[in-house]
């Protein structure tokens, strides 16, 4: 597996993947590799003849107050992870090359951004539109791949390209993998290693009970007392603020006060020991 930091690098390394039109898969990941990040990786192995990761802890998706010091960063063993799994190239810029002197572009998505994340991280979207547009400007996949795990992000994303005219000149599909979870239900993330045993056991309470919740909705129960009960199982589990746990429209992501009949979401931003916790599930019409 190569390894590129500079954009001459990574070009020549991708020209050289694609001679005769090759389909090249892009796996965009801030690092700190997980069994979340390698399935997408597997996922993109099965659908395409090359498989690219990025890996670059991107500080504009970060708010003043968040964790981009403490974020962890380990390239050594990720680029091992990678090569294990087959991935042909990693493209790791620094800061300096994705953002150098003078950067001034900001790409804003609206609508699909403002809710949920996008209340509670303020900017947080943007930074994320802006590096995945040039990401895939600079690498320009067949294919890119994102986790339902960050089910807004990829709403986000999905926007963007259509927006911007990105599906056509390069990338041609942009796939969404179900969220891989641990053995007891919590979604894999590389922050759940800040939490410490004690809030780790306390954060399977989020999946358990967003099932609990799901299963009421389904049953035809009211939507608003099931998510003020689920709000209250989580601080009495030991989180300490639930910044949202609301029904969507799995589409647009606007709120809904019931199911309507059209494919819905429950998505949950939650507190822990300092962590934020995010997940969400599919929610099926009423049987
Ligand atoms: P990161 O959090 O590293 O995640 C990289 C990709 O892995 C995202 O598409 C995310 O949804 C997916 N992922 C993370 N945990 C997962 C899980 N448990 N199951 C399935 N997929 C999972 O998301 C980002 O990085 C950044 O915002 C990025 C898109 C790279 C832009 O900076």
């Amino acid at each position: 597996m190569q390894i590129a930091k500079t954009l001459d690098v990574l070009r020549t390394q991708v020209e050289k993947l694609r001679p005769g039109g090759e389909s090249i898969a892009l796996v965009p990941t801030m690092g700190a590799l997980h069994e979340g990040h390698l399935t997408l990786l597997r996922r993109a192995r099965e659908t395409c003849d090359h498989v690219i990761a990025s890996i670059f802890v991107n500080p504009t998706q970060f708010g003043p107050n968040e964790d981009l010091d403490a974020y962890p960063r380990q390239l050594v063993e990720d680029a091992a992870m990678l090569q294990r799994e087959g991935c042909a190239l990693l493209w790791a810029p620094g800061v300096e090359v994705m953002y150098p002197d003078g950067f001034v572009t900001n790409i804003s998505v609206s609508g699909v951004s403002e809710g949920l994340c996008g209340a509670s991280r303020p900017g947080h979207f943007d930074g994320v539109a802006t590096v995945v547009c040039k990401l895939f400007n600079q690498v320009r996949p067949s294919h890119a791949f994102f986790g339902e795990k960050d089910f807004q992000q990829l709403a986000v994303i999905r926007a963007m390209a259509r927006d911007l005219d990105l599906t056509m000149p390069h990338v041609h599909s942009i796939i969404g993998v179900p969220t891989v979870r641990e053995a007891d239900g919590l979604a894999m993330s590389s922050r759940n290693r800040y939490l410490s045993q004690e809030h780790r056991a306390a954060a399977a309470t989020l999946p358990r009970e967003m099932q609990e919740a799901i299963a009421r909705i389904e049953d035809g129960q009211d939507t608003a007392p099931t998510l003020a009960a689920l709000e209250d199982a989580l601080l009495g589990a030991g989180f300490s603020q639930v910044d949202y746990a609301v029904l969507a429209d799995a589409g647009s992501l606007a709120p809904l006060e019931r199911l309507a009949g059209s494919p819905a979401r429950l998505l949950v931003a939650a507190r822990i020991g300092g962590t934020r916790l995010i997940d969400n599930m599919a929610v099926e019409q009423n049987r």
